[in-house]
């Protein structure tokens, strides 16, 4: 972090996660995950253990399968609500149906087999390319059907909190 922004860190503390709005929330967890793949991606430059590689691809699968389920749940048929593009929320549904198959693939698999890394690597370029098209399309087209994003946000917030509490009291390897 450069000088200017330890500065601007502290004089404009981040938005507490309460006070984020459906869609600040929504990218804030596209960030996180992208760190995470990130992350992996240093674990395999690294070459770590395959149990430390299955730890993280653990963690970054669950929490994004924690965040498509809450845009599935909640978000998703809210922009239907609001007669937000059906196309743009059909090619979304169906983009997270192949990111889920790719889930559960990586979550039978060993981390010591051959194609592990290449599954997670590819899931990682998946949801890239998903981020991109909610970002660049479908949450400015929430913006402009006029939904309460901030109600939805404390919605979202709360059933991430259930999930997230659901996953981490549940044992990280279930192999
Ligand atoms: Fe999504
Ligand atoms: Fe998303």
């Amino acid at each position: 972090m450069s000088i200017l922004d330890q500065v601007v860190a502290r004089v404009m503390p981040a938005k507490e996660a309460e006070e984020l709005d459906a869609i600040e929330l929504l990218k804030k967890d596209h960030d996180d995950v992208d760190r995470l793949f990130k992350d992996y991606e240093e674990l395999v430059d690294g070459n770590f253990s395959p149990e430390d590689r299955r730890l993280m691809s653990t963690r970054l699968c669950g929490m994004l399968a924690v965040h498509a389920m809450i845009e599935e749940e909640i978000f998703y048929p809210a922009a239907r609500a609001a007669k937000v593009d059906s196309d743009l929320l059909d090619e979304a549904e169906i983009e997270h149906g192949s990111m889920k198959a790719l889930i559960a693939d990586i979550g039978e698999a060993g981390a010591e087999q051959r194609l592990y890394d290449a599954r997670v690597k590819v899931l990682g370029e998946y949801v890239r390319h998903h981020v991109k098209e909610e970002e660049g399309e479908l949450f400015p087209a929430c913006k402009d059907a006029g939904m309460n994003l901030d109600a939805l946000g404390k919605r979202l917030r709360k059933r991430k909190d259930a999930l997230m509490h659901i996953l981490q009291s549940t044992p990280a390897d279930l192999s």
